[in-house]
């Protein structure tokens, strides 16, 4: 028999990590795209051959593992059905990129790198290679609650200060990420960016704490993404006043310049559909299950609009 030619194409899933009842890690062999990966790019993904494609963030890499690795919020058809199957030794049908413009790293001295909820995973390539480029690097972490938090061993070794913050007071300050940064940049004025990745509504929060003192404040934004090269628009976004494409052009941007109304407004244009996939998807499961007993009370899905901070 002759030698199987690893030739890169099986996205084979290997290794899987629960942090909470809907927040899930998955590290997917992909030397290629291992190597290629920098810190703010994404990927898109297609879980079997008619599924959805959809964007998610390079949350870690590693070259000498041959790994990309996903941290996913599952919130709606797509992301419960990767829940589900999305196992150790599963593989994945499609997985494309790395994708976006990487974000800039090497010229800010002192920063502070600010993720809530699901956006503390995707903030960790950030914060370690501004590290690694010699930046004196803050992180802020946000959660609702102690129970949902992960990663902090990995922030507080790459990062010169860590501060947690959950919306209880169950760990750290009890406060949101604007708290965090609020309490970052009174002890150190010479904050020269911030850089913050969450919900639409947090990122617009960190944009108002950092605005009135003119520090560089930078997002990566979230529309809604199709091809996720440029050609469909689906992605469009106002920058300043002007359309881009957060695929190509981004999704980091000015957060000082973001127009996020739009962003909102876009995003929730597709809800109702959004919702009757997933209620059909749901019920789908439901009838190839055996009856189980009523449950009490069903798992809310995270709003990944309302929450301040995820999680
Ligand atoms: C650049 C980028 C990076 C992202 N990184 C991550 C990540 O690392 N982890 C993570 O859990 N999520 C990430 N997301 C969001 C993720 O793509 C959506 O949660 C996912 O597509 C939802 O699909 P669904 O079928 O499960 O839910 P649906 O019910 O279809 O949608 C739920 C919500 O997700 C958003 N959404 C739906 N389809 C898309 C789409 N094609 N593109 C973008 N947003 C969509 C909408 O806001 C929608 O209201 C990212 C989005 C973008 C644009
Ligand atoms: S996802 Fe189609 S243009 Fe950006």
């Amino acid at each position: 028999m002759g030698a199987v030619v690893d030739d890169g194409s099986r996205f084979e899933v290997v290794s899987r990590e629960d942090f909470s009842e809907v927040t899930y890690l998955l590290e997917i062999r992909h030397p290629m795209m291992a190597r290629a990966a920098r810190p703010g790019q994404f990927v898109i993904v297609m879980a079997h051959a008619r599924g959805e494609r959809i964007p998610l963030t390079l949350a870690d890499f590693d070259r000498a593992k041959g790994t990309v690795t996903l941290v996913v919020q599952a919130v709606g058809k797509t992301t419960r059905q990767m829940q589900q199957h999305c196992h150790v030794g599963t593989e994945l049908y499609g997985l494309v990129g790395p994708l976006g413009v990487p974000s800039a790293i090497g010229s800010a001295k002192k920063v502070v790198c600010v993720g809530g909820g699901l956006g503390v995973a995707p903030i960790f390539p950030q914060a370690r290679a501004h590290r690694a480029s010699g930046a004196y690097v803050i992180g802020v972490v946000g959660f609702r609650s102690r129970s949902l938090m992960f990663w902090e061993e990995r922030f507080r070794a790459c990062c010169n200060e860590l501060i947690v913050c959950t919306d209880d007071g169950s760990a750290g300050i009890k406060g949101f990420v604007t708290d965090g940064i609020r309490h970052a940049l009174e002890r150190h004025a010479d904050v020269d960016e911030v850089v913050a990745i969450g919900p639409p509504v947090m990122m617009r929060a960190c944009a108002e704490a950092t605005r009135p003192r003119g520090i560089k404040t930078v997002v990566s934004l979230n529309p809604v993404m199709v091809d996720g090269t440029g050609m469909c628009g689906g992605c469009r976004v106002k920058i300043g006043g002007e359309v881009r494409f957060a695929c190509v052009d981004g999704p980091d941007f000015d957060a000082h310049r973001v127009d996020f109304d739009d962003l909102m407004a876009r995003l929730r244009r597709h809800a109702v559909a959004e919702r009757a996939a997933a209620e059909r998807w749901s019920e789908t499961c439901r009838m190839q299950r055996p009856p189980e007993p009523p449950a009490e009370e069903p798992l809310p899905l995270p709003d990944p609009f309302e929450e301040v901070r995820g999680g």
